[in-house]
């Protein structure tokens, strides 16, 4: 086969029947699963104005070089969203809905990374955010709603790894210790690493160079700078996530790759992919970010996770296949199909599933699409049946079972019987 002229932008792919059944029953188990706690959908657009994004701190990769953004046709500077924490503070911002507002959303992301297994350019993502409550039993409901959902999933490799950037002030202080630590060593950092440290000290204790194990290893920890508040805070979140049995590890390095966050940050990580893919999804606190939107002083708790990333942790461990969506009934009809056509309308209308074959094919043909689709039943019409005022109902999957003729009128009827 020659190479088509034209095909998917690297990094974006097509997701095709049946991964696309599977894609969808994600969404509708997540959908369950955070309205149960009352959390309703917000639907906002792909693009919205830079500034908001440039809110998430220009020392982040995702804003300073991965963003999609151009001018449109009215002057205006817009971007496709590479996340949608922003665009809901940008939301509450203009809406100023009752607090706490506890929303969840679905929906493509936009990143200009390089391509790889698990790492996309168009991804998406499902996620909660919870606005105007500043209560670590909050940060505690939402990193179990995470995990329930993995739960639901059947994924039983997830870990959660767990970590308190503390108060801004806190964290400006650790950020000064950790640049003063780096700078002392500057010799034993990796060349790239050096770099990270100009613009932000805490992402070099991201680093996973081998090169930098030691240095990052032998860096302060957060834990010695935070105010009574933060460690307060802190521990309320713990012992939550223990009274309610979600498991978690303390990773004083983790600071996540935007930069937000202050107080909880906590990652969700796969067991099977490879580890600069396997944070399946992460989230935390960021008290400030709706003010530096133009809004009121309002606390903030929330979390991402990836659908593809996800799904391939699925595949690896075996678990959240694509569901079942075969047709109830194919109907071959060698009379020229306009009974199929009718018989396939009747059929739905009564909420039986069916599928049929097209151009008026030989019975060997639309019986070998009956088979291809799966279908429970296939209905079959031919010329004598037409004439009787009866169709066949030939059972496709139970291999003992036999066929039988029955009058038309009565086909809802026995279907709805044999499919029960
Ligand atoms: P994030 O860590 O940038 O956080 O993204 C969350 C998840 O999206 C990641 O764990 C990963 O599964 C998926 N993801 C990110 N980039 C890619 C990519 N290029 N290809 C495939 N999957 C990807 C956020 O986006 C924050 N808004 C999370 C949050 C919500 N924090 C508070 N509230």
């Amino acid at each position: 086969m020659s190479v088509p002229e034209f095909q998917t932008s690297p990094g974006m792919r097509d997701i095709l029947p049946p991964e696309s059944a599977r894609w969808r029953r994600f969404v509708d188990v997540f959908g369950r699963v955070v309205e149960s706690a009352g959390y309703g959908q917000v639907m906002s657009p792909l693009l919205e104005d830079l500034g908001v994004f440039q809110r998430i701190g220009d020392a982040t990769d995702v804003v300073t070089k991965e963003m999609y953004d151009f001018v449109d046709k009215g002057g205006r500077h817009i971007a496709l969203r590479p996340e949608l924490t922003a665009s809901i503070c940008r939301a509450f911002v203009q809406h100023r809905p009752l607090t706490p507002w506890k929303i969840w959303y679905t929906g493509s992301m936009f990143r200009y990374e390089k391509p790889q297994r698990g790492r996309y350019r168009q991804f998406d993502q499902v996620g909660i955010e919870v606005l105007g409550a500043d209560d670590p039993n909050l940060d505690v409901e939402v990193i179990a709603l995470g995990w329930e959902f993995y739960r639901a999933l059947g994924l039983a490799q997830v870990s959660l790894l767990l970590n308190s950037l503390g108060e801004p002030a806190d964290r400006a202080r650790y950020v000064q210790a950790l640049q003063d630590h780096f700078e002392a060593n500057l010799d034993a950092l990796s060349p790239e690493s050096r770099v990270t440290l100009q613009k932000n000290p805490l992402r070099v204790l991201d680093s996973k160079r081998p090169h930098d194990a030691e240095l990052v290893a032998a860096a302060p920890r957060i834990a010695e700078f935070y105010s009574d508040v933060a460690a307060a805070h802190f521990e309320g979140v713990q012992a939550g996530l223990t009274a309610i049995g979600v498991p978690f590890t303390l990773e004083p390095t983790l600071v996540r790759g935007l930069d937000y966050y202050r107080h909880t940050t906590f990652e969700f990580q796969g067991g099977t992919l490879d580890s600069a893919q396997n944070a399946l999804g992460g989230g935390g606190r960021y008290d400030g970010l709706v003010e530096s939107l133009g809004g009121p002083p309002t606390a903030g708790v929330g979390f991402a996770m990836g659908l593809d990333r996800t799904l391939l942790a699925c595949d690896d461990e075996g678990v959240f296949g694509a569901p079942d969506t075969a047709v109830d009934v194919f109907v071959v009809d060698t009379t020229g199909g306009a009974e199929a056509l009718v018989l396939t309308s009747q059929l739905r209308a009564a909420g039986i599933s069916s599928d049929r074959g097209y151009e008026n094919r030989s019975m060997k043909s639309q019986m070998k699409g009956a088979d291809r689709s799966g279908a429970t039943f296939a209905v079959i019409v031919g010329s004598n049946e037409l004439e009787s005022g009866t169709v066949v109902v030939r059972p496709l999957r139970a291999a003992e079972a036999s066929q039988a003729a029955i009058p038309r009128t009565d086909l809802i009827d026995h279907l709805k019987k044999a499919l029960s």
